[in-house]
């Protein structure tokens, strides 16, 4: 967690700063920005993936781009490019990281470790929000005070962004938002890079329509909802694919709580559920962590997880395990190992590219169709 003393060293170039960001704020019209980033794909809605849509491995995304250097002009829509603002050579990210909730995090954290590294050009300033919003606030203002020359947030939530937001702008910081969006005006951000949650969600969504269809199942569709952190847009887009076709496709949704994206807080609200004693075929669960404690309070319970269908999100290597012996039926993917793209998109922004002001990671789904496949690239345990 960054130290949220101030280096009064720093101050000097914090003011020139500011007076340069005010006078960019003034000068350049603040419309959206185009350009392609290889490995991501960019703002347009991703097309609904049926069950067999292979998707490219996780690790799709992540070879490292090479460095580039120049001087240009800030990148048109934003008022600020990332610099090395005190000619070190290096470049310090501020990344204020979500927590340690599930596996997904876990590599996700890895990635912006073994990334953002001297050798690579840049050092790392770490803060743990421990899924606290308040706090990771307070981080973000943190890295502020310690003169970070960029910083990524990867959101608890969408809400509340817009004063700190703007204290990183005072300041002159460039903010890169990752994993999980903001809800602010694009303006006040470089770019936001990660998963488009609401995609994943429609991918889940077809998937299971088509398992059906191909199925031919005619019994009533009774889906458990389990939901990530409340108020994150991983948890929104999922919620919202399933919840805005639900109801045309006849779905019943018996049960609807959040695990908060952890396997302790899944398998507490899956026991509590079962304790109803209602019927269910469907689990629906926003992320793998929460689907292993769904399948083990059915264990726990006497109920046999592979006469369910459990879809499940992320990919982690032993969800996909859990795929290839027909405990999960699907995962819609999420790629967390997001930080060599970060380092482009930085690379980038110092070199005066325009960046979009949303890129996607290419993601699809796994199932018993290429679970074997995805296993050998996917990432964590
Ligand atoms: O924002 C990404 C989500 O956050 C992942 O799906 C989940 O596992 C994580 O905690």
């Amino acid at each position: 967690m960054p130290s949220s003393s101030r280096d009064e060293r720093q101050q000097p170039m914090r003011k020139q700063l500011l007076t340069a960001g005010v006078a960019a704020v003034l000068a350049i019209s603040m419309s959206a920005c185009s350009s392609n980033s290889p490995s991501t794909t960019t703002a347009a809605p991703a097309p609904p993936a049926s069950t067999t849509q292979a998707a490219p491995p996780a690790t799709t995304t992540q070879a490292p781009p090479p460095a580039t250097t120049s001087t240009a002009a800030p990148v048109a829509g934003y008022p600020l490019q990332v610099k090395d603002t005190n000619g070190d050579g290096i470049i310090t990210v501020g990344f204020a990281q979500v927590g340690a909730e599930s596996g997904w995090r876990t590599a996700n954290t890895q990635s912006y470790k073994d990334y953002f590294v001297p050798a690579n050009g840049f050092k790392l300033v770490f803060a743990d929000a421990n899924n606290d919003a308040d706090k990771q606030k307070q981080d973000v203002r943190d890295l502020i005070a310690q003169g970070v020359e960029v910083i990524d947030i990867a959101p608890v939530i969408d809400s509340g962004w817009e004063p700190v937001l703007q204290e990183a702008l005072d300041a002159g910081i460039p903010v890169i938002i990752s994993d999980r969006m903001v809800s602010a005006p694009d303006t006040m951000y470089l770019t936001y890079f990660g998963g488009n949650m609401k995609a994943e969600g429609d991918r889940a969504v077809e998937w299971l329509k088509k398992y059906i269809a191909d199925n031919k199942i005619t019994d009533p569709i009774n889906v458990v909802h389990l939901q990530g952190t409340l108020g994150s847009t991983a948890q929104k887009g999922r919620s919202q694919a399933l919840t805005d076709a639900a109801p045309g496709l006849k779905w019943n949704i018996v049960y609807e709580q959040t695990g908060e994206f952890t396997q302790a807080k899944g398998q507490e609200v899956m026991e509590s559920f079962l304790q109803q004693k209602k019927d269910f075929n469907v689990v629906y669960a926003e992320n793998d962590d929460m689907a292993y404690g769904a399948i083990d309070a059915m264990k726990a319970a006497g109920i046999d997880p592979t006469k369910k269908i459990i879809i499940s999100f992320d990919g982690n290597k032993s969800a996909v395990q859990m795929v290839i012996d027909g405990k999960i039926k699907a995962i819609a993917e999420c790629n967390p190992l997001l930080g060599p793209q970060v380092g482009d998109i930085i690379k980038k922004s110092m070199a005066g590219e325009k960046l979009d002001k949303v890129m996607y990671s290419v993601e699809g789904v796994i199932d018993s169709t290429n679970a074997a496949e995805k296993i050998k690239t996917a990432f964590g345990n």
